[in-house]
């Protein structure tokens, strides 16, 4: 039976084209610390590792590549941006108070450290979405007092695939005064990012989502500056002033202690070279055109989309989120009258070969909000390999989920 993945806001697959392939070659060709020796393949290792910082540099609008900082995952980089400005403020103002901004629509990655944050004492306010499934701009900059360090937002929501008005974000937290860290785990590799039209000071992204690499990358870009208030929450080994106890200051170093992914990363290069050859727009246009048929095949099979059903095969499914008219990426949870999500994602697989994730989705805030935390919901999400017909398949084997 055919199989139609549809986790990708998990992760990806399948992977770039000649992802496996440079994965590959480093384990079999190059196989050294990348970068730390002066022999030959140490000196490859290096360039690959510098190839891959130039590409994500150029692919998010960024200034510099040595502030694009290899973790690994989107989750560690998060962990990185808010564990570390939280630590430099500590030591740089001791007994100030702290205060985070985030929002009710935001991953365990950014809720957890930060409630583990807040046993320590940091004020952490979690600002909600409108009924458009959107977080205001002048909501978070309401939110933002004079101790607020920082505002987290969650790009685009893993659960309904809202996407967010980042640079009005940014706007509200330079006037502010905060530093803007955006979430970018469901948009990078997407759709188009501009780190600098935006005003993100701190861009986390998962190199095995949207850009379509090898699982066990992500990355930090930190626009160039954000080094002196982000302190860090690792140390070791750099290969670089190793005369000396203290981390290097120098980037990347500062953030890149012990050996990296260096397979990883050489398959994320490969991955991210053919995203920037595609080009993000490009790959935006057909997820939105996927999104726009699932969307509408929802909507024209009687499912509830917006509060509103017309009647139909659908109309024992309700779609989570906002109606027409807002802009979404290719994610739909989907919520059935009678059937748990676990039963649906079951039966789809078994039946029909359709790959979807029921639960919470490592978003328990989003969720309780929209009233699904208890059950969750079934989650199909779509990516840049995904075709039309594969949304037909699946709307035939709701259909058929839904006539038993
Ligand atoms: C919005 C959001 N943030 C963060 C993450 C965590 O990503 P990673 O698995 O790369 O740590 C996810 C993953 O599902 C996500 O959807």
């Amino acid at each position: 039976m055919r199989r139609i993945y549809l986790d990708n806001a998990a992760t990806s697959f399948p992977k770039a084209p000649g992802v496996v392939e440079a994965m590959a070659r480093y384990a079999s060709e190059v196989g050294a610390t990348p970068g730390r020796a002066a022999y030959a393949e140490s000196l490859e290792g290096g360039r690959i590792i510098r190839a891959c910082r130039e590409r994500v540099c150029r692919l998010v609008g960024g200034e510099s590549p040595s502030h694009v900082v290899f973790t690994l995952n989107t989750t560690d980089a998060l962990n990185l941006a808010i564990r570390g400005m939280v630590l430099h403020r500590r030591r740089a103002e001791p007994g100030r108070a702290v205060h985070v901004v985030t929002t009710a629509l935001d991953h365990n990655s950014v809720l957890r450290p930060l409630h583990d944050l807040a046993r320590e004492g940091v004020g952490v306010t979690h600002v909600a979405s409108d009924a458009s499934g959107r977080v205001s701009p002048g909501a978070v900059r309401a939110a933002i007092g004079p101790d607020t360090l920082l505002v987290a937002l969650n790009h685009v929501s893993n659960v309904t695939g809202v996407v967010q008005d980042a640079a009005g974000v940014g706007r509200a937290c330079r006037e502010g005064g905060a530093a803007f860290l955006l979430d970018a785990a469901q948009s990078a590799g997407h759709m188009p990012i501009d780190v600098r039209a935006w005003g993100v000071d701190l861009l986390a992204l998962p190199g095995h989502k949207g850009l379509l690499g090898p699982l066990g990358t992500g990355v930090l870009v930190l626009r160039p500056g954000m080094e002196r208030v982000v302190d860090t929450v690792r140390q070791g080994g750099t290969g670089s002033a190793s005369e000396e106890d203290r981390q290097p200051e120098s980037m990347p170093d500062k953030y890149e202690a012990g050996s990296h992914n260096a397979p990883g990363i050489a398959g994320l290069s490969e991955a991210v070279k053919f995203i920037l050859s595609r080009t993000p727009e490009a790959i935006w246009a057909h997820e939105r055109q996927i999104a726009g048929l699932m969307f509408a095949g929802l909507r024209e099979g009687g499912a509830v989309v917006g509060g509103e059903s017309a009647g139909g095969p659908l109309a024992a499914l309700t779609l989570l989120g906002p109606g027409e008219g807002i802009e979404r990426a290719a994610i739909f949870t989907l919520v059935h009258g009678s059937a748990p999500a676990a039963e649906l994602a079951m039966v789809l697989e078994q039946e029909f070969g359709v790959l979807g994730r029921a639960g919470v989705h490592c978003a328990p805030r989003a969720h309780a909000g929209l009233g699904t935390l208890a059950g969750g919901g079934l989650r199909l999400s779509f990516g840049a390999f995904n075709t039309p017909g594969d949304v037909g398949c699946v709307l035939e084997a709701l259909a058929a989920c839904c006539a038993v």
